[in-house]
């Protein structure tokens, strides 16, 4: 192995966020290669019987089969847990492998979860279908209200389950308090922070004790790979998760978590223009008279509380038409903003939540989590922010704004 410093953590955790995010975790074959090697292989071979023992019992470090860590997803989880002040980092195959895993790892019969209200589809869908089917009793709190999640707690009461800002009402959760009442009461916090990721936010800094990803967002950035990543102390990574995660399988491919290794690169630098570009295009949807769903924005409910947690507010927000017939009218009007359910994307994006993301809840569900039927959310990419004021001007005028 030729010499980096990216795997001496002695080094690396001097550095700061965005050195981390170019160098944390790289390491170098004999090659000496710049970029970081791709390892496109599912098995390993030994010097010898007694090496492959040694590993196998985890007395010597290094891989055994990429079910459990392959050097490219190794060097991936290194820097994604470098940046986010974590530990260990797991990479899974997905944002939802990652929240699957984050809780059925630690959850189990008779156990209870109190999970936020307004989170994506299938996060909810987790919680409210999956988890009941092995005996796991859920609570949902409207998350905003720490209150709610005091009066939620039982005995049995294990994890805390949230994501802040959240897909797509932008609620804002209170990391220190909520974080804070769970350390007192011995539950474990698990959040969601695919809409800020660690460039942005560090709930761990806020006494979060599980951080979980989709970094098919923001961290690749560029629409082009699935995948997830949850971060906790080494015990919990180690000793929790990697038992359930080694025998179940939904480890990240080698081949995804390279383009993301690639896409942390640059993640500082989109997310602080992409969040730049979204203030400018919501401070110019509110003075249109657009009701406005943007933790940046003074108007937001817990703009305070986003100001002391968020570095800069995402480029992630929603907003409020009429009805479904003027969000359809102002998404086919976009000439340069795609429709699209995705986001983190450097494309400028829209969608529709109620008939899409957010289907699967049913419209009783949909009210509850606050996803109305004029809802749309927008992801706002690196295009010049004076082209995508000129389309959503387009899109006001298709509705008569
Ligand atoms: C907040 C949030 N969590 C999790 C996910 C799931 O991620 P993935 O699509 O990578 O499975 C999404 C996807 O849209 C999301 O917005």
């Amino acid at each position: 192995m030729k010499r980096s410093t990216g795997q001496d953590r002695s080094i690396t955790a001097k550095w700061r966020p965005a050195t981390q995010a170019v160098r944390a975790g790289t390491w170098r074959s004999e090659q000496g290669e710049t970029s970081e090697a791709l390892f496109l292989n599912s098995g390993f071979t030994y010097d010898s019987a007694e090496q492959v023992a040694a590993r196998f019992q985890g007395e010597e470090p290094g891989p055994v089969y990429s079910r459990f860590q392959n050097p490219t997803t190794a060097m991936l989880e290194e820097r994604i847990a470098m940046m986010e002040g974590a530990e260990a980092c797991r990479s899974q195959a997905s944002g939802m492998a990652a929240m699957t895993t984050a809780l059925l790892c630690q959850l189990s019969a008779g156990d209870h979860i109190v999970a936020g209200r307004a989170a994506f589809g299938s996060c909810r869908w987790i919680v409210d279908n999956l988890l009941p089917r092995f005996g796991i009793e859920k609570t949902i709190v409207d998350a905003r209200d720490v209150d709610a999640w005091e009066a939620a707690i039982r005995p049995n009461t294990k994890v805390f389950f949230f994501e802040t800002p959240a897909n797509p009402t932008m609620d804002i959760v209170d990391l220190t308090a909520v974080c804070g009442l769970a350390k007192s009461r011995g539950i474990t916090t698990v959040v969601d922070n695919a809409f800020a990721t660690a460039a942005l936010q560090r709930p761990i800094e806020f006494g979060a004790d599980v951080v979980a990803y989709s970094a098919t967002k923001l961290m690749d950035g560029q629409g082009r790979v699935l995948l997830g990543a949850v971060c906790g102390t080494a015990e919990f990574i180690n000793d929790v998760l990697m038992p359930f995660q080694r025998n179940t399988g939904p480890i990240a491919a080698p081949f995804n978590a390279w383009v993301v290794l690639k896409g942390l690169e640059t993640l500082q630098l989109r997310a602080e223009k992409q969040s730049e570009n979204a203030m400018v295009l919501a401070r110019f949807l509110e003075e249109r008279g657009v009701k406005m769903l943007h933790p940046g924005l003074e108007s937001h409910p817990q703009h305070e509380i986003a100001k002391r947690q968020m570095d800069a507010f995402g480029n992630i927000f929603s907003f409020d038409l009429a009805g479904r017939a003027e969000a359809f009218a102002m998404l086919n009007a976009f000439e340069l903003i795609d429709i699209s359910n995705n986001i983190g994307d450097a494309k400028s994006l829209a969608c529709h939540p109620a008939s899409t993301t957010h289907n699967n809840m049913g419209p009783e569900g949909r009210a509850e989590a606050g996803v109305g039927e004029g809802m749309i959310r927008m992801n706002v990419g690196l295009e010049d922010v004076q082209d995508l004021l000129e389309d959503l001007d387009r899109g006001l005028k298709a509705v008569g704004l």
